[in-house]
């Protein structure tokens, strides 16, 4: 893999695009899993799967991806934990759906475990000799909790508090106990683009007056700010005059803006975009090189702003980013197209994440 192919030149005026391979060979692909993927933190759920002691919810990690079997519980001292959730004997799924337990069995020979991963007993290994040991407990899980969400990772190559301070430098104060996952609300779209595709377009608001027509009607596009932060971007959406706005209380840094919303992108796959009415949380799920499943879920905490503003018809505007990004995906194949430019303005974010992108791909 040349090293050419992940060089981003850190001044936005002079660097040039990711080149277009990095989108469409699958050998890329292959090497994000372990150079990216397994190093980074991703969402995992909302902490009402595992709401009382003795809960568990067993899930697979990045699907297509990573595709790790996990195990979140909540323990009867009310700890919560992320495990592996393949037995240490011989590699059966251990949970094999969400429930209630006072321990876990595993149903091939009846291995038992506590509900923080620890090794419990085995039948027919008393001639077994030094065992148990501590490679007989489930593997545990980097797990980091925001509000109500949960992210976990394999190999954080960063602390999750770095990952997440600067959404609650932004977002305290919100009433994140209040939301109520809306499950009817929530729906899948698949996208035939690279994963990364669809991160590009997401990190910036050049394209919403050509692309997104309705949003572009709330939005004053010439007010919309960008910021930079280590593993994260932070895009503000500002209300035009008249459109609804989060009431911020004075001594918060965006007192002074008519902030219609906050969009969080979390390194690399993570989207939380918060607005009046709760937030929407987004999942980037690269499930090949050129298709990627985005999630949205919507946690509401006042339903009554949930029609109006840039927060409303969230459904356009994903359709109206598909055919933009698939249409991408057609181009980046070319042999006529190799890399771009970037506007200063305009594409701090996207070159933030190129930058990102590189920094891991290199190792
Ligand atoms: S594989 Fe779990 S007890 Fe044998
Ligand atoms: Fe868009």
């Amino acid at each position: 893999m040349g090293d050419a192919l992940f060089e981003i030149d850190p001044d936005i005026r002079v660097a040039r695009t990711l080149p277009a391979r990095v989108y469409s060979d699958p050998e890329i692909f292959r090497l994000q899993r372990e150079r990216l993927f397994a190093r980074t933190w991703h969402y995992a759920g909302h902490d009402d799967l595992v709401k009382v002691a003795g809960q568990v919810h067993p899930f697979t990690l990045l699907p297509g991806a990573l595709d790790e079997p996990l195990l979140l519980t909540r323990d009867q001292k009310d700890q919560l934990h992320c495990m592996s959730n393949v037995c240490t004997h011989r590699g059966t799924l251990v949970v094999e759906g969400p429930g209630h337990e006072q321990q876990l069995r595993c149903r091939y020979h009846g291995r038992r475990f506590a509900l923080d991963g620890r090794f419990h007993s085995m039948p027919e290994f008393e001639r077994t000799v030094n065992f148990p040991s501590p490679s007989d407990d489930l593997p545990a899980v980097s797990l980091g909790g925001w509000t109500r969400f949960l992210m976990v990772s394999l190999a954080p190559a960063m602390p999750f508090d770095e990952l997440v301070s600067p959404m609650r430098a932004r977002l305290d104060g919100l009433p994140f106990s209040q939301l109520a996952f809306d499950a009817a609300g929530a729906r899948d779209y698949f996208v035939n683009a690279n994963w990364a595709l669809y991160i590009d377009n997401y990190l910036e608001g050049f394209h919403i007056p050509y692309v997104h027509s309705s949003l572009a009607t709330t939005l004053d596009y010439g007010e919309y700010a960008v910021e930079l932060q280590r593993f994260s971007v932070m895009q503000l959406g500002i209300a035009k005059p008249g459109e609804p706005a989060f009431a911020l209380p004075r001594g918060h840094p965006d007192h002074e803006r008519a902030v219609a919303a906050y969009y969080f992108w979390l390194f690399p796959t993570t989207m939380f975009n918060v607005y009046p009415w709760g937030v929407s949380v987004n999942l980037v799920t690269p499930l090949a090189v050129d298709r990627t499943r985005v999630s949205f879920l919507p946690f509401v905490w006042d339903a009554s702003k949930r029609d109006a503003g840039a927060g409303a018809g969230l459904d356009r505007v994903e359709r109206e980013d598909e055919v933009i990004v698939e249409s991408v995906q057609l181009g980046v194949r070319s042999r006529l197209y190799e890399r771009g430019r970037y506007s200063p303005a305009r594409e701090g974010g996207v070159h933030h994440f190129h930058r990102l992108l590189a920094e891991f791909m290199r190792g």
